[in-house]
């Protein structure tokens, strides 16, 4: 494979900012790849690799198994950056001292920038800079060469340059938005240190992926499981342009799903990604499945184990079948890319977990650097419809964790139809993409009321509507009171069976998102 345009790598340690780093750069237009740091480099130049960072980690570079480099990458001649480790890690395998601090620094600190350079080129003029530390190591004695750049209150080197051998490092974080000239120090580094060019758009990323699922997938063909969610939607379309016919998209209807759903995404999917979709309805195979079980960790591992086998049967009929593509996406995958190395099993996607061993496939994951915003962007450079875009993620397992108790085909009816209601309010009112999710929860219990002279007693439904980044925390939505109120009066009228509407006001954590 041939790369047309500059690159940083970065090399992961461990960090959680580690995909920051990434993210950050990108946003300058540089294109910039995380690597494992024990992978082998191969050749610096023929991948025209610009520059490299080193990311923080959480090791001690004295500690017996620190992870570490070959001394080469630091003395090949391409700029290096290091950060909070990677700076330790630059000190100690140049010849300097790294020991445990007094004390450690965590959080906000100030800086004084001491010696001009290319590295801090517009900052600190005269006041110190705000950054965000943390760590426990400091800089004893820097190598031969070396000059400090920087200082603060507990670190007496808290940057440092070899200008000769291209070698920097900051002790604090650039990456973080606490940093506050962060993004300077990193355009410094990019573009007066590595030269690189801003030359990086999602339209750029879209054909370096065209031509590496070109040349990976060959002549052979690729099967995918679409749920229609944005991830996997992205994936078809990108490797729709890459291969055409040769990708099978696979849509697996769980009856689960809410209504119209399948109905929608193969309309998508057949009409604007011109795609040959298989859709397979496999609703009464899992309601039947389902049939009693109460339990939700029950209710997920059978959903799991019904998705494989239909997913197989499917994928089994088309010949030539090599790989199986993912919409896996970076916060996916951080644990396994992190300090384990690439000798770590990539963890699977909950809903195809197993099946690329079980035939034998190699897996395709063309999101896996990207962040679930940049898929958007993705999605736009793509030329993909909004309503596929800005669609909020919806659980594999679908309604079946929604359903509180056992699932049965009524209360799945039952539910779709209240949460249509949730899902029309809340797009009349504007609030579809601020929100994370909004959805309907049918509750195990039932409740007296009254209709007319009757007295009823029926099923309560939740609603749940939250605000997260990335689902991994979240609150819960202060949704204006009329809005409230009209998706409970609907509720109440228009689906038979619910006579009282509750509204969830638990944040995740110590609750999560879903009911189960
Ligand atoms: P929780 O309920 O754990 O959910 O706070 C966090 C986010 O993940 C989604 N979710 C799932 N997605 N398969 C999925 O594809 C699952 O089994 C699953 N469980 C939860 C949930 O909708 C929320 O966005």
């Amino acid at each position: 494979m041939t790369y047309s345009r500059h690159r940083i790598l970065i090399l992961d340690f461990g960090s959680q900012y580690t995909q920051l780093i990434a993210r950050r750069i990108r946003e300058c237009g540089v294109y910039s790849e995380i690597r494992p740091f024990n992978q082998p480099l191969g050749d610096l130049q023929a991948q025209n690799i610009c520059g490299i960072v080193l990311s923080g980690g959480p090791a001690s570079v004295y500690g017996d198994d620190a992870p570490r480099i070959e001394l080469e990458v630091l003395t090949s001649g391409v700029p290096v950056l290091g950060i909070c480790y990677g700076l330790q890690l630059i000190t100690h395998l140049m010849g300097g001292s790294v020991i445990p601090g007094e004390r450690r620094e965590y959080g906000r600190a100030e800086i004084e920038i001491l010696q001009r350079s290319e590295l801090f080129a517009g900052m600190g003029e005269g006041v110190p800079e705000v950054v965000w530390m943390s760590h426990g190591d400091r800089i004893e004695r820097l190598p031969e060469g070396f000059i400090p750049l920087a200082r603060s209150r507990n670190a007496p080197i808290a940057a440092f340059t070899d200008s000769t051998q291209r070698l920097f490092g900051v002790q604090f974080h650039p990456e973080v938005s606490h940093t506050e000239h962060g993004d300077q120090l990193l355009r410094n580094f990019l573009f007066q240190i590595c030269k690189a060019e801003p030359d990086w758009t999602m339209g750029s990323f879209v054909d370096e992926q065209i031509d590496a699922i070109r040349s990976r997938v060959g002549d052979t063909r690729v099967v995918l499981a679409l749920s229609g969610g944005v991830d996997s939607t992205v994936v078809a379309a990108l490797l729709a342009r890459a291969i055409g016919d040769r990708l099978h998209p696979i849509f697996v209807d769980n009856g689960l799903l809410r209504g119209g759903e399948a109905l929608r995404v193969a309309k998508v999917v057949r009409e604007q990604l011109r795609l040959d979709l298989t859709v397979v309805d496999a609703s009464e195979r899992f309601l039947s499945a389902l049939a009693g079980i109460e339990d939700p960790e029950q209710k997920r591992k059978i959903i799991g184990r019904e998705f494989i086998t239909v997913f197989e049967e499917e994928a089994r009929r088309i010949q030539n079948v090599t790989f199986l593509a993912q919409g896996t996406l970076y916060p996916d995958v951080i644990e396994s890319v992190s300090l384990k190395g690439p000798s770590a099993v990539i963890k699977s996607h909950h809903n195809v977990g197993g099946l690329p061993d079980r035939m034998n496939l190699q897996l395709l994951e063309p999101l896996r650097e990207l962040f679930k915003d940049e898929v958007r962007r993705l999605g736009e450079a793509l030329a993909l419809p909004d309503e596929v875009i800005h669609r909020q993620p919806f659980p594999g397992p679908g309604m079946a964790v929604r359903i509180l108790g056992a699932v049965t085909l009524e209360r799945v009816r039952l539910l779709q139809a209240a949460d249509a209601i949730v899902q029309e309010e809340v797009a009349a009112e504007g609030l579809e993409r601020s929100l994370w999710q909004s959805f309907a929860v049918l509750l195990p219990i039932r409740t007296v009321g009254v209709m007319g002279d009757e007295r009823t007693y029926e099923n309560v439904a939740a609603l749940r509507a939250v605000h997260s980044t990335d689902g991994m925390t979240a609150d819960w939505a202060r949704l204006p009171y009329d809005l409230l109120e009209r998706i409970s009066r609907r509720m109440t009228n228009e689906v038979s069976g619910i006579s009282r509407v509750v509204y969830d006001i638990s944040s995740k954590p110590p609750s999560t998102i879903e009911w189960e």
